[in-house]
Order: structure tokens, then sequence, then C-alpha cells
């Protein structure tokens, strides 16, 4: 198996935009190098580039436009990521919700750029569909859990077993990350045993007073 992956998403949180996007790639780098464990970090547009410039780690985007480059006024194309430093980009978030064919459209323009996709989805039946397009992730997030203390690990292990099985099925080839309310080590840890390939999070890590002990702790039981 793959080494896991953690990967953070800073959302647009206040408590991450401007200066606090670093303080957080900061403690993601450095915690990273520590443990070994693959972080990765999602910041707001306006931070890939700085993100990119001052630190190793892989930074995403939380979305990008299907638009090539050219006449297309106000989108972000994945060209305009990469040159940004963006190493792969989220698709179809909950909080962005795309349709099939943007979600095609995107994953085969990523992966035509050389960047990884991470599609998001909201049930085993959204993960079977996302498999098919051949990302290089799906993230199964229920989203009445998206935000709240309580895990998509512990509130509902059958959705990760579910989406595990039908990816499996679908394309051995696309890793599963599950996230919704992850936020300790014991998360990650059953998200593993259940057969992901790690997690997806955001709440835990960016509202935590002290994000370093949160990645710290993430990492632990891996
Ligand atoms: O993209 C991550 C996400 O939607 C989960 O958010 O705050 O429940 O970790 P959160």
């Amino acid at each position: 198996m793959a080494k896991p992956f953690i990967l953070v998403n800073l959302k647009t949180y206040q408590e991450a935009s401007g200066q606090r996007a670093h303080a957080i790639a900061g403690a993601a780098q450095q915690v990273a190098d520590e443990s070994g464990v693959e972080i990765g970090i999602a910041p707001s547009y306006m931070n890939i580039h700085p993100l990119s410039m001052h630190y190793t780690l892989p930074i995403y985007s939380q979305h990008v436009d299907a638009a090539p480059p050219g006449a297309n006024t106000g989108s972000v194309t994945v060209e305009a990521i990469r040159e940004a430093g963006a190493s792969g980009s989220l698709v179809n978030h909950s909080e962005r919700r795309l349709t099939l064919a943007d979600i095609e459209a995107v994953v085969s323009r990523l992966k035509g750029a050389g960047l990884v996709s991470v599609v998001c989805t909201n049930n085993v039946a959204t993960s079977a569909a996302a498999a098919a397009l051949g990302p290089d992730f799906v993230a199964i997030e229920p989203p009445e859990l998206i935000g709240g203390n309580v895990s998509v690990s512990s509130a509902n292990p059958g959705i990760i077993t579910g989406t595990v099985e039908a990816v499996r099925k679908v394309n051995p080839a696309v890793r599963i990350l599950t996230g919704a309310g992850i936020h300790s080590g014991e998360c990650v840890k059953t998200a593993i045993d259940l057969g992901t390939d790690g997690v997806l999070l955001a709440s835990g890590v960016v509202k935590a007073k002290a994000p370093i002990a949160v990645l710290r702790d993430l990492v632990s039981r891996l």
C-alpha cells in the first residue's frame, strides 16, 4: 500500500487566511518531516503561490475550473494553478458541487496537466461514479458530519467500507480518502483500518488552538 496521505483543506476559514495559512503550512511541513507521513495543504487560491514558494509539502487547490486558457473571463485554469505551484486539486467538494460532466472534464484536464485529482463524494453510489472517471483519489465525506466533532470513522464506518468496496470494484488504481469530523490519531487509524489511504480534514486542524499538536496527534498511530 502507498504511504497514508493527510490532506488539510483550509477552506475560507479566517483562522487560515493570509499569514495564518503560513503558520498552518509551516506546522504541517514540520510534522511531515518529523513523521515521514505525507501531508498536503489546500489553501485558498490566493495562497497557493506563496505557500508553494516557502514549503515543499504538496499544495492543492480547493477547486479548479474546466475552462482552457484563452478567452474565458473569471475562470481559474488547471494551467494557472500548476504555474502557481499546485500539485493537484479537490474536485466536487460538498461546498463546491459540480455536474458529472464538469467533474469528468476537470479530472481529464488535471490528468492532462500532470496534476493530482481528488474527487469528493457524498455517498457510495457517487464514489463508484467518481471512480469510473479514473481520478487519483476519491474522498468520501458525508455532508452532515462536515465541520462537526463526530468523525465519519466513528459515526458512519459503513460509508467508508462501502466506498472502499465500490471503488475497488470499479477501478482498483484509485486511492481512497475519507473526511468529515476527523480530529485525532484514533480517527485516522480507524479510517486506515477500514481500507482507506488517508484522510481529508479541515476544522480539526484549522480551528485548533495549536494546529501542530493536532497534526502530531493525527500521525501518531500511523
Ligand atoms: O474538505 C474537508 C472537509 O469537508 C471536512 O471538514 O471540518 O469536517 O474536517 P471537517
